[in-house]
């Protein structure tokens, strides 16, 4: 068991700066020794984040094989967009430390396969910081499922609705520091970010433990509102506004289960939309969860309930959130990202595998080249490779623990 972990932080961008900034530095068993990115005020910005908290100055580079080749680093995030991403968590890897990647999809699936190589070749551990996984809601509905409330489960939804075009895609989209994804939503057509929902969705499915996925058709809309975002936003002379953009409004996803359960993903991010939601949603013979109306409806309760949420996080909040909540939770996005954090770091204290492990963030991210596929043929099914090659039939022991996800752990050993 170690007490603290050095890290390597990789990529000081949106989202790195807020991990960085509400929770890596307040976290007293964390060293951030090394910091690396491209852009010099990012590098900057990073240093600042982690002397303003009384840390030590840490080593500063453009270079992220500095960080990788590094004897004294534990562990590293990468928080770079995602191209290039798999490559460096690979290198870490091979470099024996502890990857972690920010969530997001592959652009092809040959970046899966080098992980798992990467990972089944040294045995060190890749995460996906899938935050939404240690969501309160999506965490209640795990401890429903994993405690049998709803029967056996059937289907499960989930979507990424959250309009994007302001907040991010057309952001300083002028400025040399552009948004990544523009790119994608000019050259591609496909679920480009399904984790938020499907990461929990397979945890609720014990996906890769005694589950899989089998196969997957996607379809696409047309693509008519970047477009018109862009006219709103930049003006009708804009090159964003004379662009045909090759990424559909909305993507419908349906994955078929080797248990027999089916998922719906939807990606809905360039639509005029009131509000933000992940629709995520479980059906089961004997209750169900929805997101959408934040109702927990259980066998024997009366129809017509509208949102009982208050009720049911008292009667089933995970052991963990329970915990968290009388605490005081911490972080950005409700909580949730402190939590994936400290699920990382806790397992590299004890040098175990972690609770969303290499085969589960491979998977994910393999829907967006599978989905591109499946679009270009009109909606054909595809088969989403066995990446575990029949070890989900019966899969090592769950690594059990305060952040489990594939059981309902208490452990009250370890401090949130
Ligand atoms: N979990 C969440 O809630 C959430 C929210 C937003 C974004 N994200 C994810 O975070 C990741 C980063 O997104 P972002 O919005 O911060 O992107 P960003 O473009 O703002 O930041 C990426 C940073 O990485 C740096 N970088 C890129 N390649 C590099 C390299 N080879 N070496 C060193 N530095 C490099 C860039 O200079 C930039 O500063 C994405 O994978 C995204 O999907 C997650």
């Amino acid at each position: 068991m170690k007490d603290k972990i050095k890290v390597g932080y990789i990529g000081i961008g949106r989202r790195g700066k807020n991990i960085l900034k509400n929770c890596l530095v307040h976290m007293d068993d964390v060293e951030l020794t090394a910091i690396c990115d491209l852009y010099p005020p990012a590098l900057e910005l990073g240093r600042s984040l982690i002397v303003e908290q009384g840390r030590p100055e840490p080593i500063m580079t453009n270079d992220y094989m500095d960080i990788i080749n590094n004897d004294e680093i534990d562990a590293v995030i990468v928080m770079t967009e995602w191209a290039g991403r798999a490559e460096i968590a690979a290198k870490t890897m091979y470099a024996g430390k502890y990857a972690a990647i920010e969530v997001g999809c592959a652009f092809d699936i040959s970046e899966c396969y080098m992980l798992i190589e990467a990972y089944e070749k040294t045995g060190m551990p890749l995460m996906m910081l899938e935050n939404c996984c240690y969501g309160r809601r999506e965490m209640m509905a795990l401890r429903a499922v994993k405690e049998g409330l709803f029967g056996e489960i059937v289907h499960c939804d989930g979507g990424y609705h959250h309009v994007l075009p302001e907040e991010e895609l057309f952001l300083d989209i002028e400025s040399e520091k552009k948004h990544y994804r523009i790119a994608s939503y000019i050259n591609r057509n496909c679920e480009n970010y399904p984790t938020h929902e499907l990461g929990p969705i397979s945890k609720v499915l014990n996906i890769n433990r005694g589950n899989r996925m089998i196969t997957l058709s996607s379809f696409a809309s047309k693509s008519a509102g970047l477009k018109e975002f862009s006219k709103k936003l930049l003006g009708e002379e804009s090159t964003y506004s004379n662009i045909d953009y090759k990424q559909g409004d909305i993507i419908t996803t349906v994955i078929t289960c080797a248990g027999g359960e089916t998922i719906h993903l939807c990606l809905d991010t360039t639509l005029p939309r009131p509000y933000y939601s992940r629709n995520f949603t479980v059906r089961g013979t004997k209750g169900m969860y929805t997101e959408e109306r934040k109702v927990m409806f259980l066998e024997g309760m009366e129809e017509g309930i509208e949102n009982n949420e208050k009720e049911m996080f008292e009667k089933y909040d995970h052991p963990l959130w329970a915990e968290y909540f009388a605490e005081g939770i911490k972080g950005g996005h409700d909580g949730m990202d402190w939590l994936v954090c400290r699920a990382f770091i806790e397992s590299i204290k004890r040098g175990e595998n972690t609770p969303i492990d290499t085969y589960d963030t491979v998977a994910w991210m393999a829907i967006a080249p599978l989905s591109e596929m499946s679009i270009a043929m009109g909606g054909a099914p595809v088969a989403i490779p066995d990446f575990t090659k029949g070890k989900w039939i019966n899969r090592e022991p769950v690594v059990e623990g305060k952040y489990c996800l594939d059981k309902v752990c208490v452990d009250k050993s370890v401090k949130i």
